[in-house]
């Protein structure tokens, strides 16, 4: 018998017992030190509590769930591998939520090399998929440093971007079909690979991006693409974010098709990399206030992707705008390489409090969104360090600021939403987003009527009444 029976919660009488009896051993975690780790998020913002966490198996356990859950009126969070940075998987302090885990959901049902088709369950770590693609031949092209836990139900969800957004596009683009189980228990197959289907509203595309406010993604059909067969990476010192940008546009003009991924780091993100994580090096010899990483791709062995990435460094050198780079000569250097990148979170987390500002601009105006923000931040905090980093070629940077040194963090923490305001002012006169690629979760929902009022987001509460009338569907989450 679960211990949380007898504790002191609202959930109505017989709920964890007829799910207990459905789901299995297996399939409900009760004990305090199973539930821990999934009620609390990656940035440790918010701290919940639940009486269970359901793990089901199988999409008929989790329909059948639901609608034990919805009959009782009792709330539920989707959680994938909980590495959301806007704490969109995490329940509230109510005790009421009941927390549903996809991991168990985590068979890939299908690959088809010729239709460069790939079914897996919402559960799937997204590592494994790529893995699964490269077995086959092929590529799944989304990459973001928390590929090794986030799950494909999780990347959905939350429309995740990361490296590749660039050349591949959001993980929207990349999906094709859904299985959903619906707020009411009912099982949606929505798992078609059709690469043309006007059938009516696109209903798959509302659950994407809906962050568990809709619905449970149990599967997905995902377009896979022709494995690359030439690459070539780049690490760069530039003179300026203006000279970054140019760079992008150097190479994305001579063959757009090839840039994988071109990312920006500031001088500040590099030197906590070289503090904090084991085996990081600066693998250029001038150390910089700005650096980018050039990832180039291509499915034609002849492409000669080292020899365009040598020339148009070469003629970046000449224009001032490169200082210092290096190409990787071997996968495990492009390792090594990509890790001072992929390892920016960890490396701020390490380096003391920090405040996280996903945002994105016009793609031009991300020199001056960067200089700007940066400028007013330290106005604002003095002592602050601004770490701008990632995504320059779609335009969404992370300006995330890292506490002064020797700062007490909390009261750093405490001006939070100074911090977010600040960036926000500067990227809303661009025409920018307060939320590139994370989501909103419950940190920005105080946000959403000031940036997405008015028609947009009365649209997006009809929507969500319409689909989820009881609103138990992870509350408190996009709206409040
Ligand atoms: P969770 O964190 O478990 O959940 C995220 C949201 O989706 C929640 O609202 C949850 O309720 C909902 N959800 C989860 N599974 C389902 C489901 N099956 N059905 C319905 N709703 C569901 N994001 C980027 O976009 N780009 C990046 O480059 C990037 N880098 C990151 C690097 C690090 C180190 C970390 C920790 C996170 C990063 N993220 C990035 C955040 C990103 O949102 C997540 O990594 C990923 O998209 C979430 O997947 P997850 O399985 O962990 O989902
Ligand atoms: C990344 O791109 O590494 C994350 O999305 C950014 C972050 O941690 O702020
Ligand atoms: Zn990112």
């Amino acid at each position: 018998m679960p211990d949380t029976l007898n504790a002191p919660l609202a959930t109505p009488p017989g709920l964890l017992e007829a799910l207990a009896e459905l789901l299995g051993p297996r399939g409900m975690l009760t004990a305090p030190e199973d539930l821990a780790p999934h009620l609390s998020d990656w940035r440790a913002l918010y701290r919940g509590a639940t009486p269970c966490v359901l793990r089901p198996a199988e999409t008929a356990e989790l329909a059948a769930a639901v609608k034990l859950c919805a009959a009782a009126g009792v709330p539920m969070v989707p959680q994938g591998g909980n590495t959301s940075m806007v704490g969109g998987a995490t329940p509230d302090e109510s005790g009421r939520q009941i927390v549903v885990s996809l991991s168990r959901l985590n068979r890939i049902r299908a690959l088809d090399p010729v239709d460069l088709t790939m079914t897996a369950e919402a559960g799937v770590v997204l590592k494994l998929a790529q893995n699964a693609a490269a077995e086959a031949g092929c590529l799944f092209p989304l990459s973001l440093g928390a590929e090794g836990t986030a799950t494909i139900g999780g990347v959905l969800s939350t429309n995740a971007g990361g490296n590749t957004t660039v050349r591949y596009g959001n993980a929207r683009e990349l999906m094709l079909g859904l299985e959903v189980v619906l707020p009411d228990g009912q099982v949606w197959d929505g798992l078609r690979r059709l690469r043309k289907d006007n059938t009516g509203y696109a209903l798959r595309h509302l659950f994407v991006g809906a962050e568990g406010t809709l619905g449970f993604i149990t599967a997905a059909t995902l377009r896979m693409f022709p494995r690359p067969r030439d690459t070539a990476l780049a690490f760069c010192a530039v003179a300026d974010t203006d000279a970054a940008l140019a760079l992008f546009r150097r190479f994305r003009d001579r063959d757009e098709s090839a840039v994988r991924a071109f990312e920006y780091m500031s001088g500040a993100g590099v030197d906590f990399c070289l503090k904090h994580i084991e085996g990081v090096t600066l693998p250029v010899e001038t150390r910089a206030e700005h650096y980018v990483l050039v990832d180039l791709a291509s499915p034609r062995p002849d492409a000669g992707l080292r020899e365009m990435a040598e020339t148009l460094l070469g003629e970046a050198m000449e224009a001032g705008e490169v200082l210092d780079a290096v190409l990787a000569e071997s996968e495990a250097q492009a390792q090594k390489l990509w890790k001072i990148r992929e390892e920016h979170p960890e490396a701020q987390k390490r380096e003391g409090a920090s405040v996280k500002n996903d945002v994105s601009v016009p793609v031009s105006r991300v020199p001056e969104m960067i200089r700007r923000c940066s400028e007013e931040l330290t106005k604002l905090i003095p002592g602050s360090r601004p770490v701008p980093f990632g995504h320059i070629g779609d335009g969404n940077i992370h300006m995330n600021l890292e506490q002064p040194e020797g700062m007490d963090p909390a009261a750093f923490l405490a001006r939070s939403h100074d911090i977010m305001d600040c960036v926000n002012a500067v990227v809303r006169e661009m025409d920018g987003s307060f939320s590139a690629e994370h989501g909103i979760g419950r940190l920005k929902t105080d946000m959403m009527p000031e940036w997405r009022g008015g028609a947009e987001l009365d649209t997006m509460r009809r929507i969500k009444a319409a689909l989820d009338p009881w609103g138990l569907m992870n509350p408190g989450k996009v709206f409040f």
